[in-house]
């Protein structure tokens, strides 16, 4: 499986200007944000968003008190969305650059995984497991959502199943939790799974 289009900042970054953000909640999803609520990490703690977008978990976070969240995006359009909507969030950790590209090192204490792995050509998912890994300190956390269903439209966004990301993850990671999310958005409700993964 993989996709024809160019799946490209030009690409991505159209979707954002022509208003075609179909994945785009508008505001922080329910499993993110109860985890968030519960989390134990330090205020000081290296969070990574990957693929953000307009980032309204990296707005929660930050609003929370959590000094050193990053966003990750390779469409200016999208980050300049976040930086227009919460002015105080640092302009340095607005990272226009390309996941796969980002720097492992200092290394992050968590990533946060919403809709950006479904994004990407599924030719990527092995990379993507490979560079969360290096992305993160042994005992750091991938956690998130991974769309549990097929769509049947060509993607993105492309869908998958638990036996099928396990492969990718395992390798690197303890996979603390994999199961079916139980506080889904209503559209979303009984096709995503909730991940907590700890690097090994
Ligand atoms: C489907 S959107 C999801 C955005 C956000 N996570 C959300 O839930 O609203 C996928 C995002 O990934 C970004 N993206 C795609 N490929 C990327 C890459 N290689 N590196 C960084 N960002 C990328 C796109 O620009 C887009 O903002």
């Amino acid at each position: 499986m993989h996709s024809d289009l160019q799946l490209d900042a030009a690409y991505w970054n159209g979707r954002y200007t022509a208003g075609q953000t179909g994945w785009d909640t508008g505001a922080i999803t329910p499993p993110l944000r109860d985890y968030f609520q519960q989390l134990s990490l330090p205020r000081t703690a290296r969070i990574l968003i990957p693929g953000a977008g307009r980032g309204y978990e990296a707005e929660y976070l930050h609003t929370a008190g959590f000094e050193n969240v990053f966003v990750a995006d390779i469409a200016p359009e999208a980050l300049r969305d976040l930086h227009q909507r919460v002015p105080g969030f640092p302009s340095g950790h607005l990272l226009e650059q390309d996941f796969f590209a980002l720097p492992t090192a200092p290394t992050y204490d968590l990533i946060v995984e919403q809709t950006f792995f479904c994004a990407l050509d599924p030719s990527l998912r092995p990379s993507y497991a490979r560079q969360c890994a290096a992305l993160l300190r042994p005992g750091g956390t991938l956690m998130g959502l991974l769309f549990d269903t097929e769509f049947a439209q060509a993607g993105p966004p492309f869908g998958g199943s638990k036996a099928e990301y396990e492969v990718y993850f395992a390798p690197y990671f303890d996979l603390v939790h994999f199961a079916p999310a139980y506080n889904s958005i209503k559209p979303r409700q009984g096709k995503e799974l909730f991940i907590c993964l700890k690097r090994k």
